[in-house]
């Protein structure tokens, strides 16, 4: 599995910390910035990562700002691209398993590192379940095309 990942400045901190536990679960990782605390906006980050997992280039995203809403609300404008904010391990967990999230974004500033690790582990451990699940994502499916998202693959 290959996961990019992107942060704004608010992000940044957690973001070093989460790239070095991937290194550690030996999870191929591409840093899509930012590389430092300097002032940066949230969506020129998201647009980065989501274009990716949009693209097919990597399976999975991870976005953080200081809550995570903006890369959210960013990310989810992406055709294909299922963003979930999770700030505990059951929406973590159930984020994957009923919306198949391939984005996970987290808030730097809302969360600590024990706990974010413990969120990021989960959340690319657990499979999607399928079943009704899927009949429900098929259905987000037909709207985005419906709206003519971009980023299709
Ligand atoms: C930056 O100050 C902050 O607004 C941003 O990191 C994020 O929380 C937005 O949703």
């Amino acid at each position: 599995m290959k996961i990019a990942l992107g942060s704004d400045h608010a992000g940044f901190e957690l973001k070093e910390d989460l790239r070095s536990y991937l290194a550690e679960m030996k999870i191929d990782a591409l840093d899509l910035g930012t590389y430092s605390e300097d002032s940066v906006d949230y969506p020129d980050v998201a647009v980065k990562v989501a274009e990716k997992v949009a693209r097919g280039e990597v399976e999975r995203g991870l976005l953080i700002c200081g809550t995570g809403i903006g890369m959210s609300i960013v990310a989810n404008r992406f055709a294909g691209v299922r963003a979930a904010l999770c700030h505990d391990l059951s929406t973590a967990r159930i984020s994957r398993e009923h919306n198949n999230a391939n984005i996970l974004a987290l808030g730097g500033r809302l969360i600590g590192k024990g706990l974010a690790r413990e969120i990021l582990r989960v959340w690319l451990e657990t499979e999607f379940q399928g079943g009704r699940h899927e009949r429900r994502l098929n259905k987000i499916a037909a709207l985005e095309a419906k709206a003519g998202k971009r980023g299709k693959k």
